[in-house]
């Protein structure tokens, strides 16, 4: 047996010495070091042996083994070396790296950290509220009772049909936030709100059934119409540039008194008319108004004390008029030749 683990040795390292080739080296490994190999034979023969021998035996033939694995690991590195120095190997270490694809943020989410940082720029603190809404938070708290015809302004889509406050649906504009802000903060208070909305309308080219806001809401002791203006006033110019043609209006909502509407100059025809403002040269980015003291009163705040000022903006509009597309549909298709361009 000593003799033929020596025998064994010398010709496995003398035919190493002639590999010169990964392939051969494979051939090699199984040839003496595989299941079926030689020395495998030798070390399950061990178990036939006297517990003398099979010490002595078992010792020599395990040595002989970590032995050829050795020189295996040895030459498999020396392989590896030489054929790359040769310029074999299909690595070209000079090769640049593969570039992975980067995502990159949706042309609505751009927009919308743009409108938030704008106001954290003025003092307003950013917060969510949730899509699926109470019938109270979305109507009642803001003076819109149940048949009270401004109901009719937000064609809405139900998640349950109880007739009471509690009744479930999606949220068809972020102003419920106001309440919920108002029950939970003492004023002064300063908030924008960011999120998606749904309405159950037909869609064109400026109105989609699912779109996002960005709510406002200010309240302290003495604020007036006039801070209201000069707020929107200043995040019109801030958005799109001192230059850009900005419209303010007189427009009616039940939570506000009075109310207000801001328009942008049609960026597609530069107010003379086309498919994106209806013909007007204007597209209306946003609702506001002077908070209705109804809505101050039920969320516990003494309207003879505090006013305030809310407002709640479209954000695709906003983004329609950013970066001149001419369809508000083109932002929720999914077509990747319309998103990479942002
Ligand atoms: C409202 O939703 C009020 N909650 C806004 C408000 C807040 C008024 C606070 C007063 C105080 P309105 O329905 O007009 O209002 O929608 C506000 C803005 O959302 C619009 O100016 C427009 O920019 C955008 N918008 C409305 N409907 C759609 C639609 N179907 N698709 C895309 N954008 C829309």
């Amino acid at each position: 047996m000593q003799e033929e683990l020596e025998r064994l040795e010398a010709t496995a390292l003398a035919e190493l010495a002639q590999v010169e080739t990964h392939p051969q080296l494979e051939e090699w490994r199984v040839r003496y070091l595989g299941k079926k190999s030689a020395l495998t034979t030798v070390l399950r023969g061990l178990a036939a042996l006297s517990p003398e021998e099979r010490r002595e035996f078992g010792g020599r033939a395990n040595k002989l083994k970590a032995t050829l694995q050795q020189k295996h690991t040895e030459t498999e590195e020396a392989l590896s070396l030489s054929s790359l120095s040769r310029g074999a190997a299909p690595i070209d270490v000079t090769l640049p790296g593969r570039s992975q694809p980067l995502g990159r943020l949706h042309p609505i989410t751009q927009v919308i950290t743009e409108i938030c940082a704008v106001f954290a720029r003025m003092g307003f603190q950013v917060i969510e509220g949730p899509e699926v809404e109470r019938d109270y938070y979305n109507f009642q708290a803001l003076n819109i009772p149940q048949d009270h015809a401004a109901r009719d302004m937000f064609a809405t889509l139900w998640v349950d049909s109880r007739d009471d406050g509690n009744a479930r649906l999606l949220r068809t504009h972020t102003s419920p936030m106001q309440v919920r802000i108002m029950e939970q903060h003492k004023p002064p208070l300063r908030f924008v709100v960011p999120g998606r909305t749904y309405r159950y309308e037909a869609t064109d080219a400026t109105h989609d059934w699912m779109f996002q806001q960005v709510e406002g809401l200010a309240i302290d002791t003495d604020i007036t119409l006039r801070d209201l203006k000069e707020t929107l006033f200043e995040f019109a110019k801030s958005m799109f540039g001192r230059e850009m043609g900005v419209r303010f209006r007189c427009d009616y909502f039940p939570f506000v008194e009075p109310g207000g509407e801001v328009a942008i100059e049609c960026v597609a025809c530069h107010g003379a008319g086309c498919r994106i403002c209806s013909g007007t040269g204007w597209l209306e980015i946003l609702g506001c108004g002077m908070v209705h003291p109804n809505v101050l009163a039920g969320c516990g705040i003494d309207p003879s004390v505090y006013s305030g000022f809310a407002f709640g903006m479209g954000v695709e509009r906003i983004t329609i008029l950013r970066h001149g597309v001419d369809d508000i549909r083109h932002f929720y298709s999914g077509d990747f030749r319309f998103l990479r361009q942002f």
